[in-house]
Formats: C-alpha cells, structure tokens, sequence
C-alpha cells in the first residue's frame, strides 16, 4: 500500500502525467515516418518468443517451441523487416540485439534467414548480442552461432547448486552448465555472459559466496545477477510470497548483492550496469545500448523520440497479421517532452554513467536546469556523483535504483506484459 502511494507520487512528479495510457490506436505509416525524420541512427530488438519449458518465474513473453509455427515466424518477421526498410532506409543500426524467449530454439528453424534478410535491408553498424540457453551449447551449436555473426552470448545459468536448479525447474545439473560455459569461452565471442539469480527461496549467503567464486574460477567474461522477482502473473509469483518489498527480503538482497559485488570486484570486473560485472578491457554483453530503437517479433516494442508502441503478444496473431499485409502494432501512447525526459534519464542512470552534453544534444536544454535538484539531493545521498562532466551512479546508488526498479518497472511490466499476455488486441492498458 506504502509502496503504491510512493510510486504514485515519484511517476507523477518525474513525468507529469498522473497516469499513462497505451491504447490501441495503430499509428500510421505517415507518423512513423515523421518520427525518423528526427532520428540518426538506432537500435533493433528481435524477439523470439520461443522456449522448450516454461519456467515458473518468468516474466516474458513465450511459449513452447514448434518448428512448424517457428518456421512461419521467421517468415512473418522478415516482412516486417520489409515493412520498416523503405521507413529506416540507410540510417545505421548501430545495435542490434536477439532475445526471448530462447532465441536458440530456432538455430536450426529459420534464425540465419532472419539475420540475413537483416543484413540485405537495413545498414547494420554493429555487433549482434544474443541470448541462449545451455542446453543448445554442444560445440557444433557454438560454432552455427559464431557463423551466424553473434560475437556477443550470454546463457541463462541461474545457479550453481542443483537444489536450487531443481526449484527453478532448470533442465540440467551444474556440471552440465559448467561444461556449457566452458564450450562458449573456448570458442572467439568478444564477451559471453553468464545470468544468475539471486535470493532464491532457502539461499543461503555462504550459497551466494560459492557461486561468486566458482564464476570466476571458470573465467567468465560478464555476470548479470538479478534477484528473483516475482512477477504476479508467473506460477512463483502466485504461489510464493506476494510483493518484493518486505524489509526483510529488501535486507537479505542487498548483503547478497554486497558479496558479489565484493567478490567481482576483487578479481578485476567492474559494473557494467546495475547487475552486470564485466572484465576489465572485455567489451560488455548489453540489451539495446542506444535510446531509440524498434522492436521485431511478438512483444516487440518501439521507442521512437515521441512514440512509444508494442507489437501483439500472440505468436499466431502477429504472423495472421504479418501475413495479412498489416503491422502487428498493438498498443501505442504518444509521449510527452517531460515523459520523453524522465524515461531518457532513467535508462541512462541505469546504465550507470552517462555524459551530461548528450542530454543536452537529445533534448536542446541544460541537464541541471531540468533535473539539478533531484540530481544534488541524490549526489547528497551517496547514490551518484557529478564530476561536471558525467553522471556516475555508486554502488549504492545501483542498489536503490533496483529497489525502484521493483516498485515502478515491476509493477508497470506485470500491467502491461500481464495484459497484453491475456488479450492479444487489447483496447487500453494504464499504467
Ligand atoms: C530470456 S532469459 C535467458 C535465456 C534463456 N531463455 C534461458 O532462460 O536460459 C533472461 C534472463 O532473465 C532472468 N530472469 C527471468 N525471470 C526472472 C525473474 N523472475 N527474476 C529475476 N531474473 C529473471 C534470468 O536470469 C534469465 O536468464
Ligand atoms: S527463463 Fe528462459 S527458458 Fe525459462 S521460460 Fe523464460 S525465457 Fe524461457
């Protein structure tokens, strides 16, 4: 209830808005259009809604692999790539990044097709980061995704102790995910990337410590651990305890939070973002780098400057839609200079150091005339520090912009991903 009422009154007074409506008024070609007339460059998200089990905690959107509909997916995404060739025309892509899902379901079910027909329509002027899983690591596998172009991978690992893979329903045993990272490390990605979650039900802190180690005993290049969220439409979320934000559990997640940062620390990496240790000298594995992007596939969403929209969650309806000569655009909200404004500062932050002169070339206006109060109150705090030239988020910072990221992101994504999951066409979603 607390929480709520903060929430509340931070989104209102950061974005002006007292609520923010996604309704399913599709936005024409011709605004789209207007939209890229104000933009350089930017990123792509391919979505691959796609996976061989559905894990009980998970938030995104998915469902169980089938070649059949895998391969008429892969169809349907190339006309949409069509559909936005004539739109982006030679503007570079200056990031590109493949997610789930799995995306490595469909290695052998039309994903070099689809990253092909990227290469022969759009100016791509960057590295490819995609997600996998350990089960699809075999050697030959490996070296099908280096031949496809992926230089950055990063593998849903989760735990290094079997109890904890059995609770999370995990298909393989730790020896088996060692070996795993093992095969991805010999063979030439600029960074693979290992995921664990933290504050697992019954984990202890010694746990915590040993998985720290162990990854960098096996000398992986970055580790993003989150703590377990529990999202209210996935099977934990309903069966376990409601809600993040007991002190109890908050206190728990920050000491463990602490280890690891510790532990990472002390061998060599450094943050990355507000989860992710990477190696020095090592380039980090990351999602969509640049603030503007378009989303590919079931779920995928855009952000162009002042317009936000999402793509249809239903696998079957974005492919009738596609094969049908229509966009799969289901919801959209236009966004206003003050929303464009804290979002841009939010992403940012969250990327833990930015440059003060980009806000300024974004949005034609002083970064401290908008935002210098709050940004003195948080440097005041401890949780970040103006150097006049940069924003640098500490580590304290990190860890409250994640206890945020619980009573906003959380409750913003299970609205809207909770939604759209249910009504493939929703008529409105408020968040
Ligand atoms: C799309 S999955 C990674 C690729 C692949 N599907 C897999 O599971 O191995 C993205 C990552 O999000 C994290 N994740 C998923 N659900 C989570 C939750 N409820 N709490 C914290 N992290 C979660 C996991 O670390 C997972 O590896
Ligand atoms: S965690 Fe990964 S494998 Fe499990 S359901 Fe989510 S996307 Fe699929």
């Amino acid at each position: 209830m607390i929480a709520h009422l903060v929430q509340q009154l931070l989104s209102r007074s950061l974005t002006g808005e007292s609520e923010i409506a996604l309704t399913s008024q599709v936005p024409s070609r011709l605004a789209v259009c207007q939209e890229f007339e104000m933009i350089d460059g930017l990123g792509l998200y391919l979505h691959i809604p796609f996976c061989e089990q559905i894990c009980p905690y998970c938030p995104y959107n998915k469902e169980l692999y089938r070649r059949d509909v895998a391969e008429r997916y892969a169809e349907a995404v190339k006309r949409e790539i069509d559909f936005y060739a004539g739109i982006v025309g030679k503007r570079p892509i200056t990031s590109l990044y493949i997610g789930g899902g799995t995306p490595t379901t469909m290695l052998h079910s039309g994903l070099a097709g689809i990253l092909d027909h990227l290469r022969g329509t759009f100016v791509l002027q960057c590295d490819i980061h995609m997600e996998s899983h350990p089960n699809h690591l075999s050697t030959d596998n490996l070296r099908l995704i280096r031949s496809m172009g992926v230089e950055h991978l990063s593998m849903g690992v989760e735990a290094l102790f079997d109890r904890h893979l059995k609770a999370l329903r995990r298909p393989y045993t730790v020896r088996e995910a060692q070996e795993a990272i093992g095969r991805a490390l010999a063979q030439d990605f600029k960074c693979v990337n290992v995921d664990v979650i933290f504050a697992l039900p019954g984990q202890t802190y010694q746990e915590i410590e040993q998985t720290g180690h162990a990854l960098v005993k096996i000398g992986v290049d970055q580790v993003a651990a989150y703590p377990l969220f529990r999202f209210p439409y996935t099977r934990m979320g309903q069966t376990g305890r409601a809600g993040n934000h007991g002190l109890l559990q908050l206190l728990k997640r920050r000491r463990m939070f602490k280890i690891l940062e510790r532990i990472f620390y002390e061998a060599g990496y450094q943050r990355t973002s507000v989860w992710a240790f990477t190696k020095r000298g090592v380039p980090r594995y990351c999602s969509v780098t640049v603030p503007l992007y378009l989303g590919l596939g079931a779920s995928g969403g855009s952000y162009l400057r002042g317009l936000f929209y999402l793509n249809t969650f239903s696998v079957l309806e974005y492919i009738k839609a596609l094969e049908h000569g229509r966009t799969a655009i289901a919801l959209s909200v236009a966004l206003s200079e003050r929303m464009q404004r804290s979002g841009w500062l939010y992403w940012r932050i969250y990327e833990t150091r930015f440059r003060k002169a980009d806000y300024q070339e974004r949005f034609g206006h002083d970064l401290d005339q908008a935002y210098g109060r709050y940004l003195k109150l948080l440097a005041l705090l401890g949780f970040l520090r103006d150097d006049g030239e940069h924003i640098v988020l500490s580590d304290t910072g990190a860890f409250w912009l994640h206890a945020c990221q619980d009573l906003f992101s959380i409750d913003y994504v299970s609205r809207l991903w909770g939604t759209s999951r249910q009504d493939p066409w929703p008529e409105k979603v408020i968040l």
